[in-house]
């Protein structure tokens, strides 16, 4: 009733279930939802060792609810989803590396958590976005001119990106076999504030200012394509809005850049050498490069990412981690000393 008074107004008010909310890009998605709608947020999030409550903060009490909780139990779910209009599925076990040492949280997560929602959004007939990566699509050659399309066959890497690939496919499943309103986007690497210091680019930059050296993988010559957290928060408002139910929606900023580079622009950007770094053991399976082809994003849904200049985008968030110590400073030691058992 709600809904459709305030959609005669023209005014939007959808009550969003968004799932892993308190993680890096889902709590950028949630402030940009409420900054730029008049949408009601719940955030359901198990608030694993990714999930911190302090990246929601500040948020309108009226229009935002937090549940502490698991996507793969039945019950909470079901009551949560009876209640939304859209949910919007963040949450995953999202880190390659940890997928590498112990991969079962990442099929609990991914895979059965996933299949949880789906089911939920059957029974009650809800609008289903999932936020999936680019990684499913395994990696390309450096000098492959291709990019990625949604037309690319699937050929995931790693433990995570095969969870992830396997939920993507499990969408698309419950959308032909029984109707579930789903769409998929599959987006390149993001970076902005509020990402785990286990991450490559907060990584590097905390190693900086607790005065230890930034580590390479193997050589650095890997490229990754870099977007900023608010491009794919504007991304995924988009499809929910704009896209076409069943379709899958490619999300990328071409941003390409080898780790190398990365490094050397947050070195020179926080007063150091550019080569004051280490090389460390390269991951196994270590995907060489993901590109992105957002055409059909930008032609159909007429999406444009607004930070299109990366240096300055780094030069942000490397203050703000300045600025952010309180925030991370905590899970610091502990994540360095995985690494460090890991002989990264
Ligand atoms: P993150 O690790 O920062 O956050 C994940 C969040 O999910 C955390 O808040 C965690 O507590 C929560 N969570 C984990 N397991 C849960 C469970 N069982 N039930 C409820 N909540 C749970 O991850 P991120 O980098 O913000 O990634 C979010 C999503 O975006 C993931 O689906 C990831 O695959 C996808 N993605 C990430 C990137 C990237 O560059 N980080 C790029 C493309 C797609
Ligand atoms: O492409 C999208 C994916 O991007 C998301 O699906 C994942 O959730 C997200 O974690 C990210 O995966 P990557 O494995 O690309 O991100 P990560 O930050 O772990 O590493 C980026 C690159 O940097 C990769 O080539 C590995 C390298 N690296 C990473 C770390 C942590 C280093 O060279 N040194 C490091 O210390």
């Amino acid at each position: 009733m709600l809904v459709v008074l305030s959609t005669y107004l023209g005014v939007f008010l959808r009550k969003l279930l968004v799932t892993g909310g308190a993680g890096f890009i889902g709590s950028n998605f949630v402030h940009y939802v409420l900054e730029n709608t008049d949408d009601h947020v719940t955030v359901l999030d198990k608030l694993t060792y990714a999930g911190n409550r302090a990246s929601l903060a500040g948020l309108p009490a009226e229009r935002f609810t937090f549940v502490h909780g698991d996507i793969a139990n039945p019950e909470l779910v079901d009551s949560l989803v009876g209640n939304a209009d859209v949910i919007v599925h963040y949450a995953a076990e999202s880190h390659n590396d940890n997928s590498l040492h112990d991969p079962r949280p990442f099929l609990d997560t991914n895979v059965i958590g996933t299949f949880t929602l789906l089911e939920a959004a059957r029974r009650h007939d809800v609008r289903f976005h999932h936020i999936s990566t680019d990684e499913v699509y395994g990696d390309l050659e450096l000098d492959d001119p291709a990019r990625f399309t949604e037309q690319t066959p699937y050929n995931p890497s790693s433990p995570y990106s095969s969870t992830k690939a396997a939920s993507d496919l499990l969408v698309r499943a419950w959308v032909r076999s029984f109707g579930v309103k789903a769409t998929i986007s599959n987006c390149s690497n993001n970076y902005g504030p509020y990402q785990h210091v286990e991450k490559f680019i907060p990584r590097q930059i905390t190693n900086v200012l607790t005065g230890e050296r930034p580590k390479l993988y193997g050589a650095g010559e890997n490229v990754r394509d870099w977007i900023h957290a608010n491009d794919h928060s504007s991304a995924v408002l988009t499809i929910i809005e704009k896209g076409v139910i069943g379709e899958t929606y490619l999300i990328g900023a071409d941003g390409e850049k080898n780790n190398k580079e990365v490094v050397e622009l947050i070195l020179t950007e926080l007063g150091q050498e550019s080569d004051a770094y280490d090389h460390v053991i390269d991951r196994p399976g270590h995907d060489m490069r993901y590109a992105i082809d957002s055409t059909k994003l930008r032609t159909e849904l007429g999406w444009e990412p607004r930070f299109s200049d990366f240096e300055s985008g780094l030069a942000s968030t490397i203050q703000w981690y300045k600025d952010n110590e309180a925030w991370w400073a905590p899970q610091k030691a502990a994540t360095e000393a995985k690494y460090v058992e890991q002989g990264q």
